[in-house]
């Protein structure tokens, strides 16, 4: 990460890194005098480990040897790994391609204006493909894995490598240690022409794509494609709609709001509608709340305003002193019925307001519609949304407002391996008007407060969740902590300075995703296993090249395979660069991760996608080219005008681009298999 002159001069994936302790200031039990000693039920079921050994640095799984695992079933994966390390470019396992399909500012549109950096405005940028790609899906069109709408979120936007002439290095004090100089970025003050392409290059994409002749394209005139943006009009549903709370002087409804922000990770639904998660939403909003303001107490649980944008410099509603109530319309999931062009996006307001990472689903056995929600912050919460309605495989048109109505629940994470999910239901326990929660709606718009009164169990920032509907179990992503402290271990979290994250595995009551009970394990505790402080455990068929740290965004294939992307992985962490790696959850391989495809210098990886007919990956690589001085071999600040990589164009005349990447077998084969 580069080192920065001032935080609100330079937005990056600092709204999530920021050094901060999370904004969860509640004494919910973290049992800090027990220390977790909850190992894999399977391992015990062995029979044969010591808790020492358990509790050392290996996995249970390791402690048998190859013979034994390969006896038990091996890997679920086949693919020759990739090599960590660090350079300008991608790379992914041999025998496979990796082609980039959409790159920043490619045209969406028959009347698209071509890519022209230097030129850039508000107009063009609205129709063409936007900013640091995160969440991918795929909505298939006859339901073929060949054909489709690739739906893409833009999570956020980095000025010091999209905009020239902006950027310049100075010198400043090291804010570690006051008395050394240090290089950093000093960014021009922002206009209102680059505050709108920002708006313009956030949001979403909706793009028809096809596969000829094995390898992908964007169908630029397709009928269904969109731009989705930060302008974009919306409406607000569910029991917060309406609300007292959202009305605004140019919405006093509190229906309508214009545009969606920091879309992380997301969803698509069963019945094929895009959902788009809106995460670090503090960042975008600046001013001081009115002395005494209600929404106090809301906005600090969420760490709002945080002026990291200067968005509210020229659009009044992003300064909450002159519009209090703006930001209280963002922070929900997004719904987009992706097959029409025109349709209205709805937030979705029964799915609750806080950080949202991503929005995950599954169909649970009598119908209802599960939603795995992760809220990205040190010691914040896992939910899940259970619809109240059930799906109609039939009838798309009956589905369409499924998320209207249903249960929210917040997830205690017990000692003993059980999980709880606790409703977040008006006039139950203390969420009532004593705590000031005078209706649903205001449950929903204070879902962490309502959280921190249920004692939901407080988590190493939870990112995407992902249920798996072969074996009934669900993947939560924990990227990581380092301001959990000795005393607030907990047995879901039971690493203090937790500097690499873990993965938590979820088993719901009887296989039923709607279950509002479970058990958990510890399905992988991140970072180097080969130092024994560090706790990590892979098991040890896991090479020095497939461990990794800071799981972010994730994915279960159709043969119930999980993918893992990271966010976070540096030299003076992992000594890595982030990527996209293949975790065995199941047999003797349990624990094993092999590097599939790594991203180039200082981007993170998100997506990650396969397509149901397992023949095509796609990966998202965000923020390329952000950092590079830490790096042996780039040594110094990356910027437009010298960028630590120019992929994935390497022309002088273009900077970095993130951008989407497709994999694909090149003898047209299943991918790992
Ligand atoms: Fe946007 Fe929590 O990753
Ligand atoms: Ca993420
Ligand atoms: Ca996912
Ligand atoms: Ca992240």
């Amino acid at each position: 990460m580069a080192d920065l002159l001032s935080q609100s001069m330079f937005p990056t994936s600092q709204l999530e890194e920021a050094d901060h302790d999370g904004h969860n200031e509640t004494a919910n039990p973290t049992m800090g005098e027990i220390i977790s000693r909850r190992f894999s039920r399977r391992g015990l079921l062995k029979g044969c480990l010591a808790v020492s050994a358990i509790s050392a640095t290996v996995s249970p799984l390791a402690l048998l040897t190859a013979d034994e695992a390969r006896a038990a079933g091996g890997s679920a994966f086949t693919f020759p790994e990739v090599e960590a390390g660090v350079d300008q470019t991608h790379h992914v396992a041999d025998g496979y391609d990796a082609d980039v399909l959409l790159r920043w500012g490619d045209p969406l549109f028959a009347d698209s204006p071509e890519f022209d950096p230097a030129n850039q405005s508000p107009e063009a940028q609205a129709r063409q493909f936007g900013y640091n790609n995160d969440y991918v899906g795929f909505i298939p069109l006859d339901g073929s894995s060949e054909h489709g709408l690739l739906v893409v979120n833009h999570e956020y936007t980095n000025e010091h490598l999209m905009f020239p002439g902006i950027v310049k290095v100075v010198e400043k004090a090291d804010s570690k240690d006051p008395s050394k100089m240090v290089k950093a970025l000093d960014i021009a003050a922002a206009d209102q022409k680059r505050v709108d392409i920002e708006m313009a290059a956030h949001g979403g994409t909706i793009v028809e794509i096809r596969k000829v002749d094995g390898k992908w394209q964007v169908v630029r005139d397709g009928k269904m494609n969109r731009r989705i943006t930060a302008m974009t009009e919306m409406a607000i549903h569910g029991p917060a709609a309406g609300h007292p709370r959202l009305r605004t002087k140019a919405d006093p409804t509190g229906t309508r709001v214009f545009g969606t922000i920091n879309n992380c990770a997301g969803g698509v639904t069963p019945w094929g509608t895009y959902v788009m998660a809106e995460e670090n939403i503090h960042g975008y909003f600046m001013g001081t709340l009115p002395a005494n303001h209600p929404e106090a107490q809301n906005y600090k649980r969420l760490g709002l305003p945080e002026g990291t944008y200067a968005w509210g410099q020229f659009h009044e509603r992003f300064d909450v002193s002159k519009e209090p109530n703006e930001a209280n319309r963002f922070g929900w999931l997004v719904e987009v019925d992706a097959m029409d062009p025109t349709s209205t996006p709805k937030k979705r307001t029964a799915l609750g307001r806080f950080k949202h990472e991503g929005a995950e689903s599954i169909v649970a056995k009598d119908g209802r519609v599960v939603f795995y929600l992760g809220d990205d912050e040190r010691f914040d919460y896992v939910y899940k949304f259970v619809t109240a309605g059930t799906f109609n495989p039939n009838d798309r048109a009956a589905n369409m407002d499924l998320l209207d109505d249903g249960t929210l629940y917040v997830a205690k994470f017990g000692e003993d391996g059980s999980v709880t999910w606790m409703p977040l239901t008006h006039g139950t326990g203390p969420l009532t008007e004593a705590n000031g929660f005078k209706s649903q709606a205001d449950v929903l718009i204070e879902a962490r407060r309502a959280g921190d009164l249920l004692e939901a169990t407080k988590m190493d920032r939870p990112e995407d969740i992902q249920p798996n509907g072969t074996n009934g179990r669900v993947y939560v992503m924990l990227t990581n902590n380092t301001k959990r402290k000795d005393d607030q271990i907990d047995a879901a979290n039971p690493r203090a300075k937790n500097a690499f994250g873990h993965l938590i595995e979820i088993a719901e009551e009887n296989g039923d995703f709607a279950a509002t009970k479970g058990t958990w394990e510890i399905l992988l505790k991140c970072g180097d296993p080969s130092v024994a402080e560090v706790g990590a455990t892979f098991s040890t068929e896991t090479t020095k090249n497939g461990w990794f740290g800071m799981p972010d965004n994730c994915s279960v294939d159709a043969d119930g395979r999980l993918w893992v992307a990271t966010d976070g992985n540096s030299p003076s962490g992992t000594g890595r660069t982030d990527g996209l790696w293949a975790v065995d959850t199941a047999g003797a391989a349990r624990g094993t991760s092999k590097l599939f495809f790594r991203v180039p210098v200082g981007a993170e990886m998100c997506g990650p996608l396969m397509l149901p007919d397992l023949k095509t990956a796609f990966v998202a690589v965000q923020h390329p080219g952000d950092g590079g001085d830490d790096w042996e071999g780039f040594g110094r600040l990356s910027y437009y005008e010298d960028l630590s990589t120019r992929w994935p164009d390497f022309k002088d005349s273009m900077p970095v681009r993130p951008s989407v990447v497709a994999i694909t077998r090149q003898d047209g084969g299943k991918i790992g298999v």
